[in-house]
C-alpha cells in the first residue's frame, strides 16, 4: 500500500523524508513525492518511479525547511502518472496532503466541491481531502475544526497527513495505520514504524478517527468530537531498524538466507503463549483458519497437520472470501488468522466478521503492534525481523515452523517437530548450498511460458506457494496443481514447451508423483524433480536433504522454489524486491 510520512523538528526535513520513504517503499513504489514548508510557503516535488530514481531526477533531498510530508504510492484510483502522485494541493498551494486508503464517497464529495468552485487536478480519490480541508479552513479559520469537519465527511478507509502553510502538520486515520514517532529531534507521523525507527523507538499508535495536530508549540491528539485524548506511549523494537541488505544483492535473497536462523529461534520465547493457543484450540467447537497470499498457503498446511497429528478438524477460508462463508462460525468457534504484516485489509475484515458473531480470535503475526495483533484475543509473533522483499519468504517458513510447534505441543510431540528442529535447521542450511545449481536451472527456464508445480497432500500448498513465488518474481505464468488433479483437466495444457516441477520427497506420495511425472513427460514436458532421491524421469533434478521426519518436508522444499523464483527474476531483468503492480502490505479491499 501507500506509505505516508510527516515530520516537524530540528532536522532538515527533506533528507529525513527521503530516508523514511526508502524504508517504507515496500508498501508501494509506483511514484513518490514530498512537500516541505519553508517561510510560510509549501514547496512540492513529485515523480513516477522508485524513491532513488525520482530523487536522482528531481533532487528531492535538496529542498529546504524543517517541516514536511512525503508519500510513496501504490495506485488504486487513477493511473501511475506524475499528476496522480502525492502530495496533492487543494485549489491553492496553501494545504498539501498525502493519503493511504480509499475514499469511497469521493465522487459525491467532488461534485459538491466542484459546485462550490473547486478545481481538481488529478484522477485520484485522495485529492478530495485537500479540497475539503481548504473549504473548512476557509470557513472556520481553524485547523483543528477543519480537520474534524473533513474527517466527518470521509467514507472509506484512510490515513492521511496534511501540511498547512503556517507550518502545522495534522493527521487522522480510519482503518488504516498511522503512528506518531517521538524523537529528541522532532515528531514523525507515519503509516509505519519503519518510517522513523532510525530516529526513535518511542511510538504512539493512534486509534481509529483520532486527529493529531502538530502546531508550532505542541502535539495534541483529539477524538472525532475534538476532545483531547491521551494515547499510550509504546516502546517499539529497535531491531526493526535492521533493514539493510548486508552482503546480499537484494532483500529477497537476504531473507531467503535468513531462514535457517529464523527457524532455529522460532517459538523459544513464546512457550507460555503456545500453551495458551493449544488450550484455546482444544476447547473450541470449531476451528477456522484464514490468511491471504502466502499466509493462506501456511493456513492450508496448518489444516493438514492439525487434522493428521492433533486430530483437530479445521476449515480454511482465504480471507477475501471469508465474509461470504460465515455459516458454521459462532461464539463457540475460534478463528486463527495468519498475516506477516497484520495489516492486510482482507484479513482484518475476516477477523471483524468472525468477531461480530462472537468467535475467539487467535493470530500469528510478525509485527506485534499491528492492527491484527490488537484486535486478537491472543497472538503469537514469528519474530523473523522486518521482511522487505514484497514476495514473502522467511515469514512463510517462520509461520510454518510456529504452526508445527503448536501442533507438536497439541499432540505431545507425536509430530516430531521439536525433536527434529535442529536437524531441520541443518537441512535448511544444506538446501541453501544448492543456490548455484538452481541459478543455472533458472537460466534454462529463462524463456519458459508456463511452469506447472505439482504436489500431493501436504506438499500441495507448497506447489501453490512455489507457483505464487514464480508469478510474483518472474511474471512467468505458473500454476500450483494437486498432482492427482492433472488428469482432470490441466493435462490438456501440457506440451513440449511446458515445464513441470514435481515436489517429491520420498514419502507416501512419491510413487503416485512419479506416475504423474511420466504422464506429463509422455506429452513432451520437461520435468524438474525436487526430491531427496534422484529418478530417471526427472530431466532436471533439484536435490533436497534427507530428514527423518517426513511431515516437516514442506519447510525444506519451499526453499529451492524461492531460490528458483529469485533467479528467474534476475535472468528476466526484474527487480525481485519490487515486482510490478504489487505491494507488500495490501491495506485496501
Ligand atoms: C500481499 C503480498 C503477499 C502476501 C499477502 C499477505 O499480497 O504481496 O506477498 O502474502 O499480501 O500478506 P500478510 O502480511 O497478510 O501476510
Amino acid at each position: 500500500m501507500c506509505s505516508i510520512i510527516g515530520y516537524k523538528g530540528q532536522l532538515i526535513v527533506a533528507p529525513v523524508l527521503v530516508d523514511s520513504l526508502k524504508r517504507m517503499e515496500y508498501r508501494g513504489y509506483d511514484s513518490v513525492g514530498i512537500a516541505t514548508i519553508n517561510n510560510g510557503k509549501i514547496l512540492l516535488k513529485k515523480g513516477v518511479g522508485k524513491v532513488v530514481d525520482v530523487n536522482k531526477n528531481l533532487d528531492l533531498s535538496s529542498m529546504d525547511g524543517h517541516i514536511g510530508i512525503g508519500h510513496t504510492r501504490w495506485a488504486t484510483h487513477g493511473g501511475v502518472t506524475e499528476k496522480n502522485a502525492h502530495p496533492h494541493y487543494g485549489c491553492t498551494d496553501s494545504i498539501a496532503i498525502v493519503h493511504n486508503g480509499i475514499i469511497e464517497n469521493h465522487s459525491e464529495l467532488m461534485e459538491e466541491l466542484i459546485e462550490l468552485g473547486h478545481v481538481f487536478k488529478s484522477d485520484t480519490d485522495s485529492e478530495v481531502i485537500a479540497h475539503l480541508l481548504e473549504r473548512y479552513y476557509a470557513e472556520h479559520k481553524n485547523i483543528k475544526s477543519s480537520m474534524i469537519e473533513t474527517c466527518r465527511r470521509l467514507k472509506g478507509y484512510y490515513a492521511f497527513v496534511a501540511a498547512f502553510e503556517d507550518g502545522t502538520i495534522c493527521g487522522s486515520r480510519y482503518n488504516e495505520p498511522l503512528v506518531i514517532g517521538l524523537a529528541d529531534t522532532g515528531y514523525f507521523i507515519s503509516s509505519d514504524i519503519l518510517g522513523f525507527i532510525g530516529y526513535t523507538d518511542k511510538a504512539i499508535f493512534l486509534d481509529n478517527r483520532d486527529i493529531v495536530v502538530l502546531d508550532s508549540k505542541t502535539l495534541q491528539i483529539y477524538d472525532q468530537d475534538g476532545k483531547t485524548v491521551k494515547r499510550t506511549l509504546t516502546q517499539v523494537a529497535w531491531e526493526l531498524a535492521a533493514i539493510d541488505k548486508g552482503k546480499y544483492a537484494h532483500h529477497t535473497l537476504k531473507e531467503i538466507h535468513e531462514q535457517p536462523s529464523v527457524v532455529e529461534k522460532i517459538g523459544i520465547q513464546n512457550l507460555d503463549k503456545i500453551e495458551e493457543f493449544c488450550s484455546i484450540l482444544k476447547n473450541s467447537k470449531a476451528v477456522f483458519l484464514t490468511g491471504s497470499g502466502t499466509s493462506y498457503h501456511c493456513a492450508l498446511i496448518a489444516k493438514h497437520i492439525l487434522s493428521n497429528f492433533a486430530k483437530i478438524h479445521a476449515e480454511t477460508v482465504v480471507s477475501s472470501e471469508f465474509q461470504y462463508t460465515l455459516d458454521g462460525i459462532d461464539n463457540s468457534s475460534v478463528l486463527l488468522a495468519l498475516s506477516q504484516s497484520g495489516e492486510t485489509a482482507d484479513v482484518l475484515q475476516a477477523v471483524k466478521a468472525a468477531k461480530n458473531v462472537g468467535a475467539k480470535i487467535l493470530s500469528i503475526v510478525n509485527i506485534p503492534t499491528s492492527s491484527l495483533a490488537k484486535i486478537s484475543d491472543s497472538f503469537l509473533t514469528i519474530e523473523c525481523g522486518p521482511e522487505i522483499g514484497v514476495a514473502a519468504t522467511k515469514s512463510f517458513t517462520a509461520q510454518l515452523s510456529l504452526i508445527y510447534m503448536i501442533v507438536d505441543t497439541l499432540c505431545n510431540g507425536y509430530l516430531g517437530f521439536k525433536v527434529n528442529k535442529q536437524f531441520l535447521v541443518g537441512a535448511l542450511r544444506e538446501a541453501l548450498d544448492y543456490e548455484i545449481e538452481i541459478r543455472g536451472i533458472a537460466e534454462k527456464l529463462r524463456d519458459a511460458r508456463d511452469i506447472y508445480v505439482l504436489g500431493r497432500s501436504i506438499h500441495y500448498p507448497i506447489a501453490l506457494e512455489g507457483a505464487l513465488k514464480i508469478k510474483e518474481l518472474s511474471y512467468i505464468h505458473a500454476e500450483g496443481i494437486a498432482a492427482g488433479e492433472l488428469k482432470h483437466g490441466p493435462l490438456a495444457l501440457i506440451d513440449r514447451n511446458s515445464y513441470v516441477i514435481i515436489i517429491n520427497p520420498n514419502d507416501s506420495t512419491s510413487d503416485n508423483n512419479i506416475a504423474s511425472a511420466h504422464e506429463v513427460k509422455a506429452r513432451g514436458a520437461t520435468i524438474i524433480g525436487i526430491s531427496n532421491t534422484p529418478n530417471e524421469v526427472y530431466d532436471i533434478f533439484i536435490k533436497i536433504p534427507f530428514i527423518q521426519c517426513n511431515a516437516i518436508y514442506p519447510i525444506i522444499e519451499v526453499l529451492p522454489l524461492q531460490i528458483l523464483a529469485y533467479y528467474l527474476s534476475l535472468v528476466k531483468n526484474i527487480d525481485p524486491d519490487y515486482p510490478r503492480n504489487l505491494a507488500k502490505s495490501v491495506t485496501v479491499k
